[in-house]
């Protein structure tokens, strides 16, 4: 591994240790970190990240070495996080390995194990790095400048081909061949990927623009991008898992909704309605209603905010994955009281894989979808909570569901209108009457 630095974190270091890592034989390349800013300034850095962390000694400050591995492993959830220390007496080797460190040594007695750990650890760690993700072919486009390389796998040869170099640009004939050859996944390698978010986030903003592309390809690309958002919750490649990629779904997550959005003319918030009344009920096409429709209730309400309203709508049903069909057909009547506490658990299942993803959002957001099967009356799940202990966020994400739920448009169930689904609902105690009577009020009589 030479030329790896590795980050040791110095505060408080035992410089026996220190020196035991950095000397003598096979010694560690490390860069060392002094103060506390610089170790925020490096752990906050943009970029790779580092490889692995030493932290050396118990710290000055009042945290704990665990408390520091259980904050870094938040972030970091792959990365090597090794304790070194020379203090017998404070050593306890499996208490900080259940609290986040990888592993913990004593030196000098398990000196020459420590230093062939961390090299394969980094070694490890860096061929992770190295590691390529799919993305599907369709989110390139032609005659774009690509910040990322591009590379085709060939299953024969069991490699990858690299087809376009980073600052390359793509061009359409090019495109074209992938297409032909039926190519549907291409690859970018895992530390580039925060470049091929900008970008795909850059592509879903030209979704808005009038004119770059026909209402046919714009829906296709809206579609494919709630997919992607959603089934790219359930990834298990723990190596795209970080705060930055977190980071983008959030915000792609309000670019498509304020895209559906802004499809209808400005200040139409009933014709916005109308058109986002969908005719299938797969999961992507309610969590994208759901969505808009809780932020344009929310917008004509004035209550919540509407962006973040958007995460908890688009993402309120992901724990339904966890559910079985069977079980999710099933009305509440039919199902088992074991069916029953499996169902209802899927608000708490959206949340933890939402928090498994590293989804950095306001509590609100969480709670809005914690809340979402609560009812104004007391009688919903998990909690039970009454009206007044609903936050209204979840109120009208739950409204939303509803809605949806009434006004899909499917074969063999009756069309209802939005004025009659919001009449039948005023009379639902699952719902705060008031808010009702505030939405019918907005929607012109038919
Ligand atoms: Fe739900
Ligand atoms: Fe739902």
């Amino acid at each position: 591994m030479a030329g790896k630095k590795i980050k040791i974190l110095m505060i408080a270091l035992e410089e026996q240790a220190q020196a035991f890592l950095t000397s003598g034989s096979n010694p560690i390349d490390v860069e060392s970190v002094k103060t506390s800013d610089d170790f925020i300034s490096f752990v906050d850095s943009p970029g790779h990240g580092p490889y692995g962390f030493i932290i050396c000694g118990p710290l000055i400050s009042d945290l704990k070495p665990t408390e520091l591995a259980q904050s870094l492993r938040m972030q970091f959830m792959q990365t090597p996080i090794i304790y070194v220390t020379t203090k017998r007496e404070q050593f306890e080797r499996q208490e900080y390995i259940k609290n986040g460190f990888t592993d913990s040594f004593l030196i000098p007695l398990d000196g020459e194990l420590l230093k062939k750990t961390i090299h394969e650890s980094l070694e490890l760690a860096y061929k992770a790095k190295k590691a390529m993700r799919a993305v599907k072919l369709i989110d390139i486009g032609a005659n774009s400048k690509l910040e990322f390389d591009l590379s085709i796998y060939l299953p024969a040869n069991k490699k990858y081909i690299k087809y376009s170099a980073a600052g390359d640009v793509l061009e359409a004939d090019r495109l074209d061949k992938l297409k032909e050859k039926k190519v549907s996944n291409i690859f970018v390698p895992v530390d580039q990927m925060k470049q091929f978010y900008e970008y795909s986030a850059h592509r879903l903003k030209e979704l808005n623009t009038p004119g770059k592309m026909s209402e046919t390809e714009r829906k296709e690309r809206l579609e494919t991008a709630v997919r992607d958002l959603i089934t790219g919750m359930f990834v298990t490649d723990s190596s795209t898992v970080t705060i930055e990629a977190g980071k983008m779904m959030v915000s792609d997550c309000q670019e498509i909704v304020s895209t559906f959005i802004n499809a209808s003319a400005p200040g139409d918030w009933y014709g916005k309605i109308t058109k986002t009344i969908g005719s299938t009920s797969d999961t992507y096409s309610h969590s994208l209603s759901v969505s808009t429709f809780a932020s344009l209730f929310s917008l004509g309400l004035q209550m919540g905010k509407p962006e973040d309203i958007v995460i908890a709508g688009m993402f309120h049903d992901l724990g339904m994955a966890d559910v079985p069909v069977e079980v999710q057909n099933k009305s509440e009547s039919e199902r088992s009281s074991q069916e029953k506490k499996l169902y209802e658990m899927h608000p708490e299942i959206s949340v933890k894989i939402m928090k498994e993803r590293k989804l950095i959002v306001p509590p609100t957001v969480m709670s809005g979808i914690l809340q979402h099967h609560e009812k104004f009356d007391g009688t919903g799940f998990p909690k039970q909570l009454p009206g007044n202990r609903i936050t209204i966020e979840a109120q009208i994400v739950a409204l939303a569901d509803r809605f949806d739920y009434l006004t899909r448009e499917e074969p063999g169930k009756k069309k209802v209108f939005p004025q009659q689904a919001l009449e039948q609902m005023l009379t639902d105690p699952a719902f705060n009457p008031e808010l009702v009577k505030k939405l019918i009020i907005m929607m012109p009589k038919s």
